[in-house]
């Protein structure tokens, strides 16, 4: 028997490791499957646990209001010399990109506990974009043993840093796997469907405004190296398109770091077709990305998922360590400028020279809902 420690921190490490953690606990007679959180998030850790039903066995409950880079990194490592001494595990997951991720896997390494990194290999080759991102999945990169890549693209970019061939698998991404069990939730109860209408009511939005020939742009915004500048330009982009497009409804569940809020809510509050919510669960954001015409967002698992449900992604970046999905053709690079943004959307939304359909219609490259059955699978092999 084998002991795994699952480790994550924010919203979306959650939604991309609980449809891991689920599929090892299937195996009990194989894997002792443990997890840790973090708390980098709390509230929208939280809304992601109790969706998955998962209770973690272990919880550092690190954040702090506005807490910074040092702040987390010096407690994820402290927090997990003590969890990783106690739990003993075989092998230490972690997720992605962020600080979470690479100060666990730091303290696993101090430990010479095998470390398995889940979506290893995306890459912008631009330490400062995105920001501390690209440097926390290089960490997490040097470190890990087994290196579970999304993507081919994802694995030739390991193999150029000289990771060994044997210890990368492509699996997809299981950002798909957390969408389908959404999906397939949403789907298969009528039930469901009326309570996420009456839950979107009390957060402020009435979908029944859709039925009525509306149009709904779907927002999120959260980058660090958009602070500042960047979000200002974002949020008065918007404003100017909530004036232009007086028929179409301007969602926006705002992030709840303070450095988001602030500009979001001193430029858009009070703009009668832009509707600032609080985070929502996973559930209800699929609903309204299922609701929605595009999305704008600058979110890496919103760019994965969105065009899964046929949904035209402008990726407020201006790089990107998804180009299987530029090339593909369901996300477009805006950046933060003004004109870029407005323009993007507006193009979309008059559907010029038919951009929104061919972005509609364009296949996601990101897998097929099974990535979570291959990561099992191989580790299975591996540990034989
Ligand atoms: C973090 C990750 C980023 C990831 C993003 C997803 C790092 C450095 N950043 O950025 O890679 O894309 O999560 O959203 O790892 N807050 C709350 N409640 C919450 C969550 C956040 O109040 O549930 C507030 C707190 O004031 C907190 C602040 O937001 O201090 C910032 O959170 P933090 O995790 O440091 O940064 P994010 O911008 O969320
Ligand atoms: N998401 C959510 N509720 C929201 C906004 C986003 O559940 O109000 C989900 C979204 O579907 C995606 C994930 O959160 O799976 C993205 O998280 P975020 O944008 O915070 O981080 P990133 O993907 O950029 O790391």
């Amino acid at each position: 028997m084998k002991t795994l420690l699952l480790v994550f921190g924010t919203r979306p490490e959650a939604i991309k490791m609980c449809p891991l953690v689920l599929e090892f606990k299937k195996h009990p007679d194989v894997f002792n499957t443990l997890v840790c959180v973090t708390g980098q998030h709390r509230e929208m850790l939280d809304q992601v646990l109790n969706l998955f039903e998962i209770k973690p066995d272990y919880d550092l409950n690190i954040m702090k209001p506005n807490q910074d880079l040092y702040d987390i990194t010096s407690n994820v490592l402290l927090g997990m010399r003590d969890v990783l001494t106690e739990a003993k595990p075989d092998v230490v997951f972690v997720h992605g990109d962020t600080t979470t991720s690479s100060a666990t896997a730091l303290a696993a390494f101090y430990k010479q506990i095998p470390v398995a990194h889940i979506e290893a290999g995306l890459r912008t080759g631009n330490i400062y974009s995105p920001w501390p991102e690209e440097m926390n999945r290089l960490i997490t990169g040097r470190i890990a043993t087994y290196n579970f890549a999304p993507t081919p693209l994802s694995r030739q970019n390991l193999l150029k840093e000289n990771v060994d061939d044997s210890k990368i698998t492509v699996t997809g991404n299981t950002v798909i796997d957390a969408l389908h069990w959404v999906v397939n939730k949403i789907s298969s109860n009528a039930d469901l469907t009326e309570s996420l209408k009456q839950e979107m009511l009390s957060f402020g939005y009435d979908v029944s405004r859709l039925e009525q020939g509306r149009r709904l742009v779907l927002i999120t915004g959260h980058r660090r190296e958009n602070f500042g500048e960047g979000f200002l330009n974002i949020c008065h982009s918007i404003k100017h398109l909530s004036e232009k497009y007086p028929d179409v409804d301007f969602v926006y569940p705002v992030h709840l770091n303070p450095n988001v809020r602030k500009p979001v809510f001193d430029i858009l509050a009070s703009i009668e077709n832009v509707f600032l919510i609080e985070p929502l669960s996973y559930l209800p954001f699929v609903y309204m990305m299922e609701k929605s015409h595009l999305l704008l967002t600058d979110s890496g698992g919103v760019q994965e998922e969105a065009p899964g449900l046929g949904k035209p992604v402008l990726v407020m970046r201006n790089t990107t360590e998804r180009p299987e999905a530029v090339d593909a053709g369901t996300v477009i690079l805006v950046g933060t400028d003004k004109d870029k943004i407005i323009n993007g959307v507006s193009d979309l939304l008059e559907n010029k020279n038919g951009l929104y359909d061919r972005m509609a219609h364009a296949v996601n490259p990101y897998g097929d809902g099974k990535a979570c059955g291959r990561v099992v699978k191989w580790l299975e092999e591996k540990l034989k």
